[in-house]
């Protein structure tokens, strides 16, 4: 073994899809990944270089971390405060959060904001994108999540969407402080035109959104048609701008319920739009199948977008958490792993390729959503942050929930998981 040349060398990783640097090498072949300065600096079987810490894998699961694509932080974890949403409809819970929200302190969401962090960060959850609630003249909710996201920098990064819950045109005061929000630094443009007071607010408020980021060049992600009514169609309003702007890798459509909804012969004209318009979709199965189909008796629809036709379509889909324990949600751990499992039940993903496809979602799909570019993946002279999972394919991955045994972010070990033991006793 040759000199120290590297602080961290993982030994017999699989990886979960070949890397650029492995397409030389059996895509089974089991391959050593050498960690220096924060960087992945060799891929390669048998490394001859020794690191100053070696972790033998064995042979499991190596992945580039879990992707967080939708979540709202700044409600994270007040499930049952003031009351709980007896109902389970997405309109009580806006209602809950009105009353919740009107407490709300920096410190009390910086405080639940970084718990729910480190939780997702110990299922292997590196990269997340949380919508902040920008409707109260006070910006509680994003001057909050703006400090988490300068408090956690080191170990995880943090995206910041301005979501305005009560819609842009909803009180006058509304669109004013979106323009405050990114001027505070927010990531990127939120909206929820199926949620303003008219068809017309709701396509102005699209135009507006895309005028804005252009404006102060962020990314866009819209709370897009999260309703079962057929006639929301503001998605096509959101392609439209995409195809007229030019602007595609850095927009989003989040939840687009509504596509479940839609007759075939509009859905078809649609998705030709689209596949022009080529921005991200985010589904959250876990939050969509619980929220969604509340008016229907039966049959009752599942109210998910149509994840699987997206795929075949060649669009970006990532799959979301969306809520953990709040005013719409009182479940929820962070684990992506329950977002596939039950992505792979309601959108019928049950193939082993729809299924490898899913476990993408939350990993490269996200990425790609985020726009972390090089920023992401396991490749020579990326920044160096992996996943080892309790497992050998990521079937066996979301078959088990497997733990996530060690999670190294920025080239560090930063959390490390023992699988459960089970013991018979007679
Ligand atoms: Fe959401």
């Amino acid at each position: 073994m040759s000199e120290v040349s590297a602080t961290l060398v993982l030994r017999r990783c699989r990886l979960s899809r070949p890397s650029t640097a492995q397409q030389e090498f059996a895509q089974s072949e089991l391959v050593d990944i050498a960690i220096a300065d924060r960087q992945i600096i060799a891929i390669a079987p048998n490394l001859p270089m020794a690191g100053l810490t070696e972790l033998n894998v064995d042979g499991r699961l190596v992945s580039a971390p879990f992707v967080e694509s939708h979540i709202h932080l700044d409600s994270a974890l007040t499930a049952g405060e003031p009351r709980w949403n007896e109902s389970g409809t997405l309109f009580e819970g806006i209602d809950i959060w009105r009353d919740r929200k009107a407490s709300l302190t920096v410190e009390d969401v910086k405080a639940r904001a970084i718990k729910a962090l480190r939780q997702q960060a110990s299922y292997g959850v590196l990269f997340v994108r949380s919508h902040a609630d920008v409707s109260e003249r006070s910006l509680t909710a994003l001057k909050g999540l703006l400090a988490v996201r300068e408090a956690v920098k080191d170990w995880m990064t943090l995206q910041v969407v301005a979501f305005p819950q009560d819609g842009l045109y909803g009180h006058e005061k509304n669109e004013a402080l979106m323009e405050e929000s990114l001027r505070l630094g927010a990531d990127a443009v939120g909206g929820i035109p199926h949620y303003e007071l008219t068809r017309e607010d709701g396509v102005r408020s699209v135009h507006k959104i895309f005028e804005l980021a252009q404006k102060y060049d962020r990314l866009v992600d819209v709370h897009c048609d999260e309703i079962d009514d057929p006639q929301s169609r503001f998605l096509e309003v959101m392609a439209g701008c995409c195809i007229r702007s030019g602007m595609s890798a850095e927009v989003t459509a989040s939840h687009t319920t509504a596509f479940g909804s839609y007759n075939d012969a509009y859905a078809l004209k649609l998705m030709g739009i689209l596949r022009r318009g080529k921005l991200n979709f985010i589904a959250n199965p876990l939050i969509n199948i619980t929220l969604q189909g509340r008016t229907d008796t039966y049959p009752k629809r599942r109210g998910v977008t149509r994840v699987k036709e997206l795929w075949h379509n060649g669009l970006n889909v990532s799959l979301g958490h969306d809520c953990i324990q709040d005013p719409w949600y009182s479940l929820g751990t962070g684990n992506l792993l329950s977002v596939v499992e039950m992505a792979v039940h309601v959108c019928q993903m049950t193939g082993q390729a729809e299924m490898a496809a899913c476990f993408d979602m939350v990993t490269m799909g996200g990425a790609r959503t985020l726009n972390l570019r090089d920023g992401y993946g396991i490749e020579v002279g990326r920044p160096a942050n992996l996943v080892v999972l309790e497992a050998e394919s990521r079937y066996e991955a979301i078959l088990r929930r497997a733990t996530v045994r060690y999670v190294i972010s920025r080239g560090r070990v930063l959390v490390e998981t023992a699988p459960p033991v089970t013991r018979w006793v007679e």
